[in-house]
């Protein structure tokens, strides 16, 4: 195999690539080598090279000084799974080394980092991917399907809502804070580009957002500080003239909630939790009447629905409407899909599907819900992109 990965940064994230390349493996679809691991941490960096030994019977190179990663060994790509402060300088440094790279999400900490990284990737002519993978879920991929082919009519609204965390630690501690990523902006970054995939560009935005818990516990019951808001509630207007009605409640207690819908002239599609496998809910609505669909009628409003060789490979059919698999499995096949997209985009010569400019409109719409509420006023995300509108960020202390 001629292409040569690394990646940089072993802990959750890292780890979780790791089994998307097991997945790859398995199902004949890995189209590349990860030839080297990086962490700061030995024990994070040997984890991560004995799961990728067992996935692929070769071992990668292990290291745990990124810069001297770059200088040892022969890279053509290198995936960024770090915490979001360090996603700029490690994919500026990967670029300058003559790597593409593919960067976790939040594409960087900052949308001045962002822009910053993109213009780099574009002047030395090399791929920025960003690793978001609710997108690549099958069941998404048929809400595309289904959308574009008009089988709701014209989409006027979208709701994506969800409640759910308590005052707990998502995961890790660092995502609290605001200069290290904060909730919103992690969280939110999926449900921006989600909304965007099926509904095309959002133009404007208004948010209010809060800072319910200052504190947070985590399992071993021990506090932490949180800086960062943990919900923000607005509303957003597509260029289509559609409106999105959006909540993103990560201190929500009792009962937890998702909706992700969209509403048309023709009817409503009701789309389920990410990685749950479940069907789509889709209603039409005909002669004054409501009229519920089956998984089969879905496939023929959509006859072009077909997914891609290797999502269907990993799944396990081209023309899914529902799947059951465990939760780690779904999860390792959407970042394979990612990184086999990644790497057939630098041999092919094309952009991969999520690029540094699509990555980062998702960041800078979440930014847009964040200056909004600081404004008091809707603000439009190409003021946010520009630089125009950046107040929180600067309260942020990290804009370059
Ligand atoms: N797409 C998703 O569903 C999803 C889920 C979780 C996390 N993420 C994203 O993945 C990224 C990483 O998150 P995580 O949860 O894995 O964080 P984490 O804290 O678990 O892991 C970060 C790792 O980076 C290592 N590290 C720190 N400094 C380093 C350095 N200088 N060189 C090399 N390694 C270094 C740490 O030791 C740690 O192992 C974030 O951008 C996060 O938003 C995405």
């Amino acid at each position: 195999m001629s292409f040569a990965l690394g990646l940089v940064g072993c802990g959750g994230m890292g780890r979780r690539h790791i089994r998307g390349i097991e997945r790859l493996a398995k199902t004949g679809t890995l189209n590349f080598e990860l030839a080297a691991v990086c962490d700061v941490l030995p024990a994070n960096s040997g984890m991560a090279a004995d799961m990728a030994e067992a996935a692929t019977g070769l071992r990668p190179g292990q290291f745990h000084d990124f810069e001297h990663m770059l200088k040892t060994v022969k890279l053509d790509g290198l995936i960024i799974t770090t915490t979001p402060e360090m996603h700029t300088g490690m994919g500026m440094l990967a670029l300058d080394a003559g790597l593409h790279i593919m960067v976790e999400k939040p594409v960087t900490l900052t949308v001045a980092e962002g822009v910053k990284l993109v213009a780099a990737a574009q002047s030395v002519g090399k791929r920025l991917a960003v690793a978001e993978n609710y997108r690549r879920d099958p069941i998404n991929r048929l809400a595309r399907a289904l959308i574009d082919k008009g089988a709701i009519g014209r989409p006027y609204l979208a709701v994506q809502s969800s409640s759910s965390a308590g005052e707990n630690v998502v995961i890790t501690p660092w995502r609290h804070l605001k200069n290290r990523g904060g909730i919103v902006v992690d969280m939110g970054v999926h449900y921006t580009d989600i909304l965007e995939y099926l509904l095309g560009p959002m133009d404007s935005v208004f948010g209010l957002n809060t800072v319910v818990d200052a504190q947070r516990r985590d399992a071993n019951g021990i506090m932490h500080p949180a800086d960062a808001e943990d919900l923000s509630v607005g509303v957003a207007q597509f260029r289509s003239g559609a409106v999105a009605n959006w909540l993103l409640n990560m201190a929500g207690r009792g009962e937890n909630h998702f909706a992700r819908m969209v509403y048309g002239i023709g009817g409503t599609l009701g789309i389920p939790g990410d990685r749950t496998g479940q069907p789509l809910r889709l209603t039409m609505r005909e002669d004054g009447q409501d009229r519920p669909l089956t998984n089969d009628d879905l496939l023929a409003l959509a006859p072009e629905y077909h997914l891609d060789r290797v999502t269907a490979a990993l799944f396990g059919g081209e023309r899914l409407t529902h799947y059951e698999l465990e939760w780690a499995t779904i999860d390792a096949n959407l970042l394979g899909i990612e990184q086999a997209d990644f790497v057939e985009a630098v041999v092919s010569g094309r952009e991969p599907e999520v690029d540094g400019v699509q990555g980062l409109r998702s960041l800078a719409l979440v930014f847009a819900f964040l200056e909004s509420g600081l404004l008091g006023r809707m603000v439009h995300v190409d003021d946010i992109l520009a630089g125009r509108l950046s107040a929180y960020e600067a309260s942020i202390g990290a804009t370059p």
